[in-house]
Order: structure tokens, then sequence, then C-alpha cells
């Protein structure tokens, strides 16, 4: 084993929550160096984005078939899909207190996701190519460079690119050594909100899986000096390619020879301090490594209920804080939807989150604990290394019953006692198979494992509000204590992100605010 991957399964044991130990964090909360959620760079040409709320789209059931037209690339397409995606959905606010939420679910609402967009010549933003920063806060491009390339000829007309990457420093800051965990996470929500966002347009995400972070650095210039303080560096997550084509091929290769080598902008500071963590700088050094290596597979489309309009739904999006216990049933129709909206491959390459249901109140199911496999092959290792007492009895297609019985408070004090993961209709945790994945696929594997389970999250929290019901991701939990009531006690399968879903119960002492009023 290489010593990068010994540091992966370092860092995941390391920040693992027990109930003896949670993982290392500062343990208070240091309001003076809260970071800002909005990066923004001083010096950098500012291209506001029309709103787009006068929109018309198409309801949301109807994205997902593959025959929406697609629409023209345009400066009011652009923001739309930025708008729907990660931009500001409302404000929220108590006494003095104002905070902004966004279509992309965040932990902590620390909102360490950023994004860069790379176009063609396009009007009103330049008559060359050009790199952007996506301002979420005031709605606009900051153009970091223009630049003349050839790179967009081969490819469809309409096509352009996206980067994502994060501020690690915005979940240090609150979580300390877990943060990473978080921010992947988080990559993988804003992966699964750009795509949806992307959908209502008619136009396919691809990801682009064959370049290294250190080739997405140099075009997202995350290497040049000056660009912001070490403290809040920004890593590469992914490359997105976006066009009204499934799949393209490309090379990055002229795109990187032209763009130039400083790029216009420097970033506002975030925090007035900063904590510096040894295990956090490990890990990003470990999985700053290889281009993503699996198995491309084909999704089939899910066919889904009448819904809202699709801007409706991704605007209404939120987490509820309190589940209702008293009216928490939903109906098994229900159920089945949110699964099979997240059954497939999202990114266009093999699974390997399975979910372990705690079924609380689901009409026509009984109580209990349940997988769901999202991945066939890992079937017969599942039932090898799981407790021998599991039934395993197949209800539907890919989903089983382990064991009946009433597992609320074990929901619950394993997602570190929040009531949120009992008092729903269900809970789950992210079963994914883990260190033949990293040893296969390298320390890489690792974030990607944490966008596949964002994705899902993301996904859910649609697919709940679509159906009028609620969720909640769940990013504290308990990482052995879950493993141990499955009788898993190696690291071959591992759960890298918790989730639930119910009945809110809406803080109506909160006051919600317009998401753009600030720049009326
Ligand atoms: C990766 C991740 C982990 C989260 N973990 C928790 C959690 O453990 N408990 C909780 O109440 N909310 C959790 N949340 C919900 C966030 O607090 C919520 O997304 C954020 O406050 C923004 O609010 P919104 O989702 O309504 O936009 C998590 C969200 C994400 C994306």
């Amino acid at each position: 084993m290489t010593n990068t991957i010994n540091d992966i399964f370092t860092y995941h044991n390391e920040t693992k929550h027990s109930q003896q130990r949670y993982a290392r964090s500062l343990g208070y909360m240091d309001w003076a160096t809260q970071p800002d959620p909005f990066r923004s760079y001083k010096g950098a040409t500012q291209v506001p984005l029309p709103l787009s709320f006068n929109n018309t789209t198409a309801p949301y059931h109807l994205i997902f078939d593959d025959e929406l037209p697609a629409a023209p690339l345009l400066i009011q397409s652009i923001s739309q899909f930025f708008q729907f995606s990660l931009g500001i959905a409302a404000w929220k606010q108590a006494d003095s207190n104002k905070w902004a939420l966004r279509c992309n679910a965040s932990s902590g609402n620390l909102q360490p996701s950023e994004a860069y967009i790379i176009l063609p010549p396009l009007d009103k933003i330049s008559t060359q190519c050009s790199l952007s920063h996506y301002a979420p806060k005031t709605h606009a491009l900051e153009k970091l460079c223009d630049f003349d390339s050839s790179f967009f000829d081969n490819l469809e007309k309409g096509s352009f690119l996206v980067g994502l990457s994060s501020i690690t420093w915005r979940e240090v800051w609150k979580y300390g050594e877990r943060a990473f965990r978080y921010c992947s996470l988080d990559a993988g929500h804003a992966f699964r909100a750009l795509q949806v966002s992307a959908m209502i347009l008619g136009w396919k995400v691809q990801v682009i899986s064959d370049t290294k972070d250190a080739q997405l650095s140099q075009i997202f210039g995350f290497d040049q000096a000056n660009r912001y303080i070490k403290e809040e560096a920004e890593y590469p997550d992914m490359l997105l390619s976006i066009s009204p084509l499934k799949k393209q091929e490309l090379s990055l290769d002229t795109l990187s020879q032209d763009l130039p080598t400083k790029y216009e902008g420097s970033a506002y500071i975030l925090s007035r301090s900063h904590q510096a963590w040894e295990m956090i700088e490990k890990i990003e050094k470990a999985s700053f490594s290889d281009a993503i290596q699996r198995e491309e597979v084909q999704s089939l489309p899910v066919p889904r209920l009448a819904s809202l309009e699709s801007k409706e739904l991704v605007l209404k999006r939120r987490s509820a804080q309190m589940m209702n216990p008293n009216n928490a049933s939903i109906s098994g129709e229900q159920f089945y939807t949110l699964l099979n909206s997240v059954k497939e491959s999202m990114d266009g390459f093999e699974n390997s989150a399975n979910l372990v249901l705690f079924v609380h109140e689901v009409q026509g199911l009984e109580k209990g604990l349940y997988l769901m496999l999202r991945n066939k092959k890992h079937l017969s290792s599942l039932k090898r290394l799981m407790r021998k007492s599991f039934v395993f009895e197949e209800i539907r297609e890919d989903f089983y019953l382990l064991e009946k019985d009433d597992f609320r408070a074990r929901s619950k004090s394993i997602s570190c006692n929040q009531d949120i993961a009992a008092e729903g209709a269900f809970s789950l945790g992210m079963l994914c198979e883990f260190s033949a994945q990293i040893q296969e696929f390298g320390a890489h594997r690792y974030k990607e494992l944490y966008w596949e389970c964002g994705a899902i999250g993301q996904q859910l929290y649609l697919e709940a509000t679509a159906l009028g019901i609620s969720a909640t991701g769940i990013g504290c939990y308990l990482d052995d204590a879950f493993h141990n009531l499955l009788g898993l006690d190696s690291n071959q399968f591992q759960s890298l992100y918790h989730f639930t879903i119910g009945r809110a119960i809406v803080d109506d002492r909160l006051m919600t605010l317009e998401p753009y009023h600030h720049l009326d």
C-alpha cells in the first residue's frame, strides 16, 4: 500500500465520530473569525447577470427524459443556469441576524464550493474566450481573463466548461478535521444542483474524467501567486463539460496552453485569522492526485410523478430543522419514488453507494432496517459481511428487508442524537464500497465517493420537495456505531453520509426574505 493511500485511510479513521470521541475541532464557534460564505475578486471585471425569476421553466418531472430542446448559449441562459443551481434561494432573518440560503444544500450552510466558467466568445460577456468566477451574492460573473483559443472550435455549438472547487477553511472553521469530508459532500451537492439546472435548459453534463488535479489547478489559476492568502486557498474538485450532447471527446491541452499565466483579480480575505490543522493539509495533499479512473455506465430514465415548475422547486428546496413525529407517515408510492430517483448513476460512472434505511413510518412497509442496492455486484459481499441474523428478504428488485424492529432510538443516537433522524418517515446511511475502491482507483477516489453521496443527497432533497415532504442531510453521525449495528467490522464498506426524510415543522420565528432583494 502506498503512503498516499495510507494517508487516506488514516484520515478517514481519525475523523470518525464516536460516542467516546468526536472528530477533533475547535470545540466552540469562534464567531469573530467566521468566514465569509461569498468569495469575490477585487480587480476582476464584473459582468452582472440578468435575474431569471420570470423565465418559464419545464415541469420538474419532464426535465429527466432527455427530450427538452437545448436552450441556446446566451448570457440569459448562463444566468438561469447559475441562479437555479448555486444562486441564492432565500434569505432568513432572526432579530438582527440575516443569512442567505442557496439552491445547493451545504453543511452548516458554510458553502465551501466555488464555481468557475470557461466560455467561448459570447455577446455581453467577451469577444474572446473567457474564464470567470461565479459570484452568487451579486449574481455576477467576475471575469478573471479573456483569451484567444481554438479549444471550442471542435466542440458542439453551445458547449462550455464549469469547474468546481472547495475552500476547506470555510468548513474547518466549524468542523476542524472532519471538514474535508464535508467539503467533498458539498461538492457532490453542487454538482447535482448544476446538473439539474442544466437539465432544465435541455443541456447535458459530462464529468471530464481524464484530468489530473494539477491540470485543473493550472486551468483555474489556483497555482498563481497572490490569488488569495494561503489559508484560504481553493483545491480543485471537478471539471464539467456542459453542452447539448451527452458526451463528446475533448482534449484540454489546447486550453491549458492558450490560457494566460496570470489572471486578473485577487480574492478578498474571508476571515481575520485562521486555525491550521495538519490533518487537513495531509488529506488535501494525499487526495490531490490522479484523474477519475472508474468504469463508465449508462443510466436509465426514471419515471416521476407530475410536479411543480422546476424553477419553483429548486428555489423551494430547504432543510427541515425539525420533523413532525405526529405526522411522519408517507405513502409507499412516495417512498419508492424517492428511492428510484437516486438509483441510477448520476455522474456516468459505476455506483459505489448503497442505501441502508431505517424505515419508521412508510405505509405498506413494516418498521425495520432495509437495504437498497445501487450496485448489484455488492450483494454477495454485503451478505457475507453483514450480521448473520439479517434476513435479506427481497421486497422489490434490489430492495431487501434486513430486520424488522423499531429503529427510531438507534437512528437518533447514530445521528449524533439529532431528533430529525427519528421523527421522520425514514432515515438512511449511504454505505459505500470503500477500501477496494481506493486501492484500485487511487487516493482521488476518496473525494469521488463523497461526491456520489452528496449528489444523492441533493437529488433526495429535490425529490422530497417535489412530493411535498422534507429532507435534511446528516453529516454528523457516529461512523462505527452504524457499522457495528450492521455487523461490519472492516473498512470494506463505510457509510459516508446520512439523510432523513419526513414532514418538517417550520420555525415561523424566522422571517424569509426574497432571494435577490438586496440588489434592488
Ligand atoms: C453535507 C451536509 C451535511 C449536513 N449535516 C447536517 C446535520 O448533521 N444536521 C442538520 O440539522 N443539518 C445538516 N445539514 C443541512 C444544512 O445545515 C443545510 O443544508 C444548511 O443549513 C442550508 O440550509 P438549506 O438546506 O435549507 O438551504 C447538512 C447539509 C449537508 C449538505
